[in-house]
Order: C-alpha cells, then sequence, then structure tokens
C-alpha cells in the first residue's frame, strides 16, 4: 500500500520541487549576521592567506571557541609562515598543546617550512596545488581557495554537510553521501565571493541550521528547504546506525622525586605522537590491569589510585589506571626519561590525557 506522506500542508505535495535556493539571499544573510571570528577580514576584504590556512588547520575537528585563543597564540608568536617555519618543531607542538590530533601540528610545521622554503612564502591559490601540502586535505584545500583567493570552491565541513542534506531532503545518511552532498554544495556557488559564501553556509549550519531545533524562521533558504518545506528538518541528515567506540585499557606511572615528576617523549609518529607523556604502558582492547605493574618504568612501591581516567579518541575510548610512586631524592638517572620541575609541568605542553593524568594524581590543579 502506498504510504501517505507525513506531512503535506495545505496543497503541496511533498514530491512537489522546491524552488532552487538563492546564493544572494544568503549572501545578504551573511552580511548582517556574520560571526566575527578573529581569523575572518573586514567585509569586502580579502583575508591574509596564512590567517586562513592557520585557522582551517586547526579548525579540522574543533570547535571555533576551542580554537580562539590557539590561534591568536600562535599569531602573537609567529605572525608569518616564514616566522613559523623558521620556528623549532618542538615549540611548535608545545604551543598545540591541548588542541588534539597533534599530527596537525607536524604537518602544520612541515607545510609552513614548505611554503617558506619551496613556494618564497606564498601560498598556492589552486585547490589542487594546496592539496599537495602537508595536512591539506580536500576541506581546507577548497576553504583556503575559496576564503583567501575566492576562488570557486565550497568547503563541506560536517555544518555545511548538515544545510545541504536539509536543503535538498537528502535520505542517506552523512557517511554514505558525502560525495552527493558536495556536489549539491557545489551547484549552489554564485558567481562571486565564494569565500564568504562557504563561510555562511558554515555560519548557517553553526548557529541557525542546528543539529536540533533549527531556525527555519531566521534562515534565508527557508523558502528553498526541501525538508522545512516538508516538516521534517530533524528527519534530515537521517541517522546512520551508531557504532559504539571500542574500549582500550592502559595505565600510567606518575612518579615523582624531590619536586620533579618522570616524563618522557612518545614516539614521533602514531598516537599523540612526539607528545609529553607520563610512562605508559600501550592502550589495548585487551589489557589486563592486573598485570599493569609489570610494565612500571623502575621498581618502586607502586600505589594504584582511586578512579581510572578516562578519555576520548576518534576511534576508541581509553580508561586509564594511574600508578603513583615516590623516590627518595634527588631523581635518579632514567633512560629516556627526564625529571621535570612540579612548577615548571604546565609548561611541558602536556596533551589533554596526559593532563588529566597530572590532575588525578594531584600534581596540578584543574
Ligand atoms: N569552521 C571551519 N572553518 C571555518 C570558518 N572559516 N569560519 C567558521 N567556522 C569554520
Ligand atoms: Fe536548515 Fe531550516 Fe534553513 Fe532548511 S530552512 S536550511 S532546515 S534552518
Amino acid at each position: 500500500m502506498p504510504r501517505v506522506p507525513a506531512k503535506s500542508s495545505a496543497g503541496r505535495s511533498s514530491a512537489e520541487k522546491p524552488p532552487r535556493p538563492d546564493p544572494r539571499a544568503l549572501l545578504s544573510w551573511y552580511d548582517r549576521s556574520r560571526r566575527d571570528l578573529p581569523w575572518r577580514a573586514a567585509p569586502g576584504e580579502r583575508a591574509d592567506p596564512y590567517s586562513v590556512w592557520l585557522s582551517e588547520i586547526m579548525l579540522q575537528q574543533t570547535t571555533v571557541e576551542a580554537v580562539k585563543p590557539y590561534f591568536h597564540a600562535f599569531l602573537a608568536r609567529w605572525p608569518s609562515v616564514a616566522a613559523l617555519a623558521a620556528a623549532p618543531l618542538e615549540e611548535v607542538m608545545k604551543a598545540w598543546a591541548g588542541l588534539g590530533y597533534y599530527a596537525r601540528a607536524r604537518n602544520l610545521h612541515a607545510c609552513a617550512q614548505q611554503v617558506a622554503f619551496e613556494r618564497g612564502g606564498i601560498f598556492p591559490r589552486e585547490e589542487g596545488d594546496l592539496l599537495s601540502l602537508p595536512g591539506v586535505g580536500p576541506y581546507t584545500a577548497a576553504a583556503v581557495a575559496a576564503i583567501a583567493f575566492d576562488a570557486p570552491c565550497v568547503a563541506v565541513d560536517g555544518n555545511v554537510e548538515r544545510v545541504v542534506a536539509r536543503l535538498f531532503a537528502i535520505d542517506r545518511p552523512i557517511r554514505e553521501a558525502k560525495r552527493d552532498l558536495r556536489e549539491q554544495a557545489q551547484t549552489l556557488l554564485p558567481a562571486a565571493r565564494s569565500g564568504d559564501f562557504t563561510q555562511a553556509l558554515m555560519d548557517l549550519g553553526a548557529t541557525v541550521c542546528t543539529p536540533r531545533a533549527p531556525r527555519c524562521d531566521l534562515c534565508p533558504l527557508a523558502p528553498a528547504c526541501a525538508a522545512a518545506l516538508r516538516g521534517e528538518t530533524e528527519r534530515f541528515p537521517v541517522k546512520a546506525q551508531k557504532l559504539d567506540k571500542p574500549l582500550r585499557r592502559g595505565a600510567a606511572f606518575v612518579v615523582t622525586s624531590g619536586g620533579a615528576a618522570l616524563l618522557r617523549t612518545r614516539p614521533p609518529r602514531g598516537l599523540l605522537g612526539g607528545m609529553s607523556e607520563f610512562p605508559s604502558t600501550p592502550f589495548r582492547v585487551d589489557f589486563d590491569p592486573s598485570r599493569a605493574r609489570a610494565h612500571a618504568p623502575m621498581a618502586a612501591r607502586w600505589k594504584e589510585l582511586p578512579g581510572a581516567v578516562e578519555h576520548v579518541f576518534t576511534h576508541f575510548s581509553l580508561r586509564l589506571t594511574i600508578f603513583a610512586a615516590t623516590l627518595p631524592a634527588p631523581p635518579p638517572y632514567i633512560e629516556n626519561g627526564r625529571w621535570t620541575p612540579l612548577a615548571r609541568l604546565s609548561e611541558e605542553g602536556l596533551p589533554t590525557l596526559m593532563r588529566k593524568v597530572a590532575i588525578r594524581a594531584g600534581l596540578i590543579v584543574e
């Protein structure tokens, strides 16, 4: 039996095609309502490519609010791509500490060096050339090309995917519809102002076309939005089946001696590559906490602290058991280790997971 459309308001069948969304309506909304963000140029001006690139790398998988202070700090300390290229990698990694996804910082530095030393300090303007730079994927290439150079590209992030899925009532989960969403977004591009257009879509998604309870009454695209016309905004984007993240476990060993704590540097590649850590076991699904002490960096009177530290990474959740011990001062020599005075721990550039460990062990306060 044919299904009756869920909500088909007076005389409008849900099969009726909505009009094309009008990019000019979106641009004039942007001129009135755009967010004031530190990496944006003043209205009518072209943004500095270095600022655009730096902000877009930081904004990959990180919220605008989390990025703001880091963006200011980086720009104050390294005001140009040449300055960033000349900085030691460890300083860049330390300044990145807390933002997460540390491969971004390593690639940021490699990219700055390529632009500064092989391209005379000039960022390429073409999406394809941008794509060849370290750490620059399709999203970032499109964003930099559009925002810094007004190339006819749309950068499709999670916010934009949601807006486009609703505009065109795309009834597959985002994960399966990525290419379609990108193509549909591209068809909306106006003849000029593509940088503003792409940022307008981002802002619309962040402030109006929100995941829950979108404010269609404020939306410049509402007259052409298939989801809104059907009264089904919250059905889009359609949900994919949830996959639970696997739980990995491990242990970290916090040892202090003479007012200093033992830290190590993790191997350069892989999870938290090149970042500082309290000596830790590998993080594994089949880790056996009752055998954790076998991984301790030295013999000592290890005490398991109550309450594990939990942290969520992209592909797994982690539950870390913490062991603490104190050695008689002065601190002994430990291979691959360094004794860091407790007063300087907060300058160490600890990744968030290890900050949580330090807090749990009472070495720093939140
Ligand atoms: N997210 C990623 N890039 C952005 C930008 N340029 N403006 C606002 N949000 C963003
Ligand atoms: Fe999103 Fe509503 Fe605008 Fe459609 S009309 S794009 S659902 S805010």
